[in-house]
Protein backbone atom coordinates (compact mmCIF):
# COMPACT_ATOMS: atom_id res chain seq x y z
CA UNK A 1 0.00 0.00 0.00
CA UNK A 2 1.27 3.25 -0.84
CA UNK A 3 2.09 6.23 1.69
CA UNK A 4 1.11 9.75 1.65
CA UNK A 5 3.67 12.52 1.37
CA UNK A 6 2.18 15.79 2.40
CA UNK A 7 3.00 18.87 0.56
CA UNK A 8 2.37 21.93 2.61
CA UNK A 9 3.97 24.49 0.06
CA UNK A 10 0.54 25.69 -0.45
CA UNK A 11 0.53 26.96 3.11
CA UNK A 12 3.43 28.93 3.07
CA UNK A 13 2.09 30.76 -0.72
CA UNK A 14 -0.98 31.65 1.71
CA UNK A 15 1.45 33.07 4.63
CA UNK A 16 3.87 34.78 2.04
CA UNK A 17 1.04 36.32 0.09
CA UNK A 18 0.86 39.00 3.44
CA UNK A 19 4.09 38.37 5.04
CA UNK A 20 2.57 37.35 7.99
CA UNK A 21 3.03 35.11 10.88
CA UNK A 22 -0.14 33.11 9.29
CA UNK A 23 -0.95 30.29 8.48
CA UNK A 24 2.23 28.68 9.90
CA UNK A 25 3.39 25.63 7.92
CA UNK A 26 5.16 24.31 10.97
CA UNK A 27 1.99 24.14 13.05
CA UNK A 28 0.07 22.77 10.03
CA UNK A 29 2.49 20.33 9.04
CA UNK A 30 1.95 18.91 12.76
CA UNK A 31 -1.87 18.40 11.70
CA UNK A 32 -1.10 16.84 8.87
CA UNK A 33 0.72 14.32 11.28
CA UNK A 34 -2.51 13.93 13.28
CA UNK A 35 -4.33 13.64 10.10
CA UNK A 36 -2.36 10.44 9.26
CA UNK A 37 0.32 11.77 6.94
CA UNK A 38 3.35 9.42 6.51
CA UNK A 39 5.74 11.98 5.61
CA UNK A 40 5.88 15.91 5.44
CA UNK A 41 7.52 17.70 2.06
CA UNK A 42 8.18 21.10 1.16
CA UNK A 43 10.45 22.38 -1.41
CA UNK A 44 12.83 25.03 -0.38
CA UNK A 45 13.15 27.32 -3.81
CA UNK A 46 15.50 29.55 -4.81
CA UNK A 47 13.53 32.54 -4.64
CA UNK A 48 12.25 31.71 -1.29
CA UNK A 49 8.80 31.99 -2.49
CA UNK A 50 6.97 30.34 -0.01
CA UNK A 51 8.75 28.03 2.50
CA UNK A 52 11.36 30.18 4.37
CA UNK A 53 14.71 29.00 5.74
CA UNK A 54 13.18 29.36 9.10
CA UNK A 55 10.16 26.31 8.27
CA UNK A 56 13.03 24.21 7.52
CA UNK A 57 14.64 24.51 10.45
CA UNK A 58 11.56 23.74 12.91
CA UNK A 59 10.55 21.09 10.78
CA UNK A 60 13.55 19.22 11.46
CA UNK A 61 12.53 19.75 14.80
CA UNK A 62 9.33 18.79 14.67
CA UNK A 63 8.67 16.57 11.74
CA UNK A 64 7.87 13.56 13.88
CA UNK A 65 7.50 11.51 10.23
CA UNK A 66 9.55 11.82 7.70
CA UNK A 67 10.97 15.13 6.13
CA UNK A 68 11.45 15.26 2.21
CA UNK A 69 13.60 18.10 0.97
CA UNK A 70 12.31 18.75 -2.41
CA UNK A 71 15.04 21.05 -3.91
CA UNK A 72 16.96 22.36 -7.09
CA UNK A 73 20.40 20.99 -7.82
CA UNK A 74 22.48 23.65 -6.94
CA UNK A 75 25.51 24.16 -4.59
CA UNK A 76 23.41 26.31 -2.28
CA UNK A 77 20.73 23.32 -2.10
CA UNK A 78 23.55 20.43 -0.83
CA UNK A 79 24.99 22.44 1.56
CA UNK A 80 21.69 23.74 3.18
CA UNK A 81 20.32 19.50 2.71
CA UNK A 82 23.29 18.51 4.62
CA UNK A 83 23.17 21.45 7.29
CA UNK A 84 19.44 20.22 7.78
CA UNK A 85 19.83 16.64 7.38
CA UNK A 86 16.60 15.57 6.45
CA UNK A 87 15.32 12.26 6.21
CA UNK A 88 15.56 12.12 2.14
CA UNK A 89 15.92 14.48 -0.40
CA UNK A 90 13.51 14.94 -3.34
CA UNK A 91 16.03 16.88 -6.74
CA UNK A 92 13.79 18.41 -8.97
CA UNK A 93 13.94 21.19 -11.68
CA UNK A 94 13.43 25.10 -10.96
CA UNK A 95 12.47 27.70 -13.12
CA UNK A 96 12.14 30.92 -11.28
CA UNK A 97 9.00 32.18 -13.92
CA UNK A 98 7.23 28.64 -13.44
CA UNK A 99 4.40 28.46 -11.15
CA UNK A 100 4.70 24.92 -9.71
CA UNK A 101 7.71 22.47 -11.01
CA UNK A 102 6.48 21.83 -14.82
CA UNK A 103 8.51 18.96 -15.52
CA UNK A 104 10.63 15.87 -14.55
CA UNK A 105 14.47 16.61 -14.05
CA UNK A 106 16.73 15.56 -17.27
CA UNK A 107 18.87 13.02 -16.29
CA UNK A 108 20.54 12.09 -19.15
CA UNK A 109 21.89 16.01 -19.78
CA UNK A 110 22.87 16.75 -15.83
CA UNK A 111 24.11 13.06 -15.63
CA UNK A 112 27.66 13.71 -14.15
CA UNK A 113 25.95 16.68 -12.21
CA UNK A 114 23.21 14.68 -10.41
CA UNK A 115 25.71 11.73 -10.04
CA UNK A 116 27.83 13.89 -7.93
CA UNK A 117 25.19 15.11 -5.65
CA UNK A 118 23.87 11.88 -5.52
CA UNK A 119 27.02 10.63 -4.01
CA UNK A 120 27.69 13.70 -1.92
CA UNK A 121 24.53 13.33 0.00
CA UNK A 122 24.80 10.01 -0.01
CA UNK A 123 27.85 9.80 1.41
CA UNK A 124 26.18 12.25 4.50
CA UNK A 125 23.12 9.75 4.83
CA UNK A 126 21.31 11.77 3.08
CA UNK A 127 18.78 9.66 0.44
CA UNK A 128 18.01 10.79 -2.92
CA UNK A 129 14.85 10.73 -5.36
CA UNK A 130 14.66 12.20 -8.55
CA UNK A 131 11.42 13.58 -9.95
CA UNK A 132 11.53 12.32 -13.74
CA UNK A 133 8.92 12.21 -16.67
CA UNK A 134 7.59 8.35 -16.87
CA UNK A 135 10.36 8.08 -19.79
CA UNK A 136 12.76 4.83 -19.65
CA UNK A 137 15.31 6.56 -20.42
CA UNK A 138 15.26 8.51 -17.66
CA UNK A 139 14.68 5.69 -15.46
CA UNK A 140 17.90 4.27 -16.92
CA UNK A 141 19.80 7.17 -16.08
CA UNK A 142 18.21 7.36 -12.28
CA UNK A 143 19.30 3.18 -11.49
CA UNK A 144 22.89 4.17 -13.56
CA UNK A 145 23.75 7.09 -11.58
CA UNK A 146 22.14 5.66 -8.35
CA UNK A 147 19.19 7.51 -6.99
CA UNK A 148 17.97 5.75 -4.25
CA UNK A 149 14.57 6.55 -5.82
CA UNK A 150 12.87 8.18 -8.60
CA UNK A 151 9.25 10.07 -8.15
CA UNK A 152 7.25 9.88 -11.35
CA UNK A 153 5.22 12.80 -12.18
CA UNK A 154 2.01 12.37 -12.69
CA UNK A 155 0.94 15.74 -14.49
CA UNK A 156 0.68 13.74 -17.64
CA UNK A 157 -2.09 11.91 -16.49
CA UNK A 158 -3.68 13.84 -14.30
CA UNK A 159 -4.29 16.44 -17.21
CA UNK A 160 -5.30 13.89 -19.88
CA UNK A 161 -8.85 12.34 -19.92
CA UNK A 162 -10.65 9.32 -21.49
CA UNK A 163 -8.85 7.15 -23.72
CA UNK A 164 -5.16 9.35 -23.51
CA UNK A 165 -5.64 9.00 -19.35
CA UNK A 166 -5.50 5.20 -19.94
CA UNK A 167 -2.36 5.26 -22.03
CA UNK A 168 -0.63 7.51 -19.42
CA UNK A 169 -1.96 5.30 -16.55
CA UNK A 170 -0.18 1.96 -18.43
CA UNK A 171 2.94 4.30 -19.46
CA UNK A 172 3.31 4.93 -14.81
CA UNK A 173 2.82 0.84 -14.83
CA UNK A 174 5.22 0.32 -16.54
CA UNK A 175 7.67 2.58 -15.68
CA UNK A 176 7.26 1.61 -11.67
CA UNK A 177 7.63 -2.08 -12.81
CA UNK A 178 10.82 -1.33 -14.73
CA UNK A 179 12.16 1.49 -12.06
CA UNK A 180 11.52 -1.60 -9.30
CA UNK A 181 13.69 -4.24 -11.75
CA UNK A 182 16.35 -1.68 -11.87
CA UNK A 183 16.71 -1.53 -7.86
CA UNK A 184 14.63 2.12 -7.53
CA UNK A 185 12.59 2.85 -5.10
CA UNK A 186 9.09 4.26 -6.37
CA UNK A 187 7.26 7.59 -5.84
CA UNK A 188 4.58 9.85 -7.55
CA UNK A 189 3.28 13.06 -7.24
CA UNK A 190 1.80 16.35 -8.78
CA UNK A 191 -1.55 17.15 -9.80
CA UNK A 192 -2.87 13.98 -7.90
CA UNK A 193 -6.44 14.95 -6.57
CA UNK A 194 -9.62 13.35 -4.38
CA UNK A 195 -10.96 11.80 -8.52
CA UNK A 196 -7.57 10.63 -9.46
CA UNK A 197 -5.53 9.31 -6.74
CA UNK A 198 -6.77 5.93 -6.70
CA UNK A 199 -5.61 4.20 -9.42
CA UNK A 200 -2.38 5.88 -9.01
CA UNK A 201 -2.58 4.33 -5.59
CA UNK A 202 -3.65 0.92 -6.43
CA UNK A 203 0.02 0.61 -8.77
CA UNK A 204 2.01 -2.14 -7.94
CA UNK A 205 5.25 -1.54 -5.88
CA UNK A 206 4.28 2.12 -5.56
CA UNK A 207 6.07 3.29 -2.54
CA UNK A 208 4.52 6.94 -1.51
CA UNK A 209 2.55 9.86 -3.36
CA UNK A 210 3.39 13.34 -2.67
CA UNK A 211 0.30 15.13 -2.68
CA UNK A 212 -0.57 19.13 -1.69
CA UNK A 213 -2.62 21.51 -3.90
CA UNK A 214 -5.81 19.32 -3.65
CA UNK A 215 -5.57 18.15 0.09
CA UNK A 216 -4.88 22.35 1.06
CA UNK A 217 -7.69 22.96 -1.24
CA UNK A 218 -9.97 20.28 0.74
CA UNK A 219 -9.41 21.99 3.81
CA UNK A 220 -10.08 25.02 3.04
CA UNK A 221 -13.29 23.45 2.25
CA UNK A 222 -14.15 21.56 4.56
CA UNK A 223 -12.72 24.49 7.44
CA UNK A 224 -13.99 27.43 6.14
CA UNK A 225 -17.75 26.93 7.75
CA UNK A 226 -16.07 26.72 11.51
CA UNK A 227 -14.03 29.53 10.87
CA UNK A 228 -16.51 32.22 9.79
CA UNK A 229 -18.34 30.57 12.91
CA UNK A 230 -15.65 31.21 14.82
CA UNK A 231 -15.73 34.99 14.06
CA UNK A 232 -18.97 35.63 13.86
CA UNK A 233 -19.24 34.04 17.21
CA UNK A 234 -16.88 36.80 18.63
CA UNK A 235 -18.66 39.58 16.72
CA UNK A 236 -22.02 38.68 18.41
CA UNK A 237 -20.66 38.08 21.79
CA UNK A 238 -17.58 39.69 22.47
CA UNK A 239 -15.58 38.82 25.26
CA UNK A 240 -16.25 41.35 28.67
CA UNK A 241 -13.00 42.05 29.39
CA UNK A 242 -11.59 42.81 25.82
N1 LIG B 1 5.94 16.21 -6.20
C1 LIG B 1 6.73 17.21 -6.64
C2 LIG B 1 8.12 16.87 -7.04
C3 LIG B 1 6.28 18.54 -6.72
O1 LIG B 1 7.09 19.51 -7.16
C4 LIG B 1 4.96 18.82 -6.30
C5 LIG B 1 4.45 20.23 -6.35
O2 LIG B 1 5.06 21.01 -5.39
C6 LIG B 1 4.16 17.77 -5.83
C7 LIG B 1 4.67 16.45 -5.82
C8 LIG B 1 2.77 17.97 -5.36
O3 LIG B 1 1.97 18.42 -6.41
P1 LIG B 1 0.50 18.91 -6.14
O4 LIG B 1 0.58 20.17 -5.33
O5 LIG B 1 -0.05 19.13 -7.51
O6 LIG B 1 -0.20 17.82 -5.38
Amino acid sequence: MASLGVNIDHIANVREARKTFEPDPVTMALLAELGGADGITVHLREDRRHIQDRDLNLLKETVHTRLNLEMAATEEMVSKAIYIKPDMVTLVPERREEITTEGGLDVIKYKQKLKDIIQELSDKEIPVSLFIDPLQEQLESSAEIKADWIELHTGKYATTKNLARVEELSILKECTTKAKSYGLRVNAGHGLTYQNVEQIAAIEGMEELNIGHTIISRALAVGLSQAVREMKELIINPRKHI
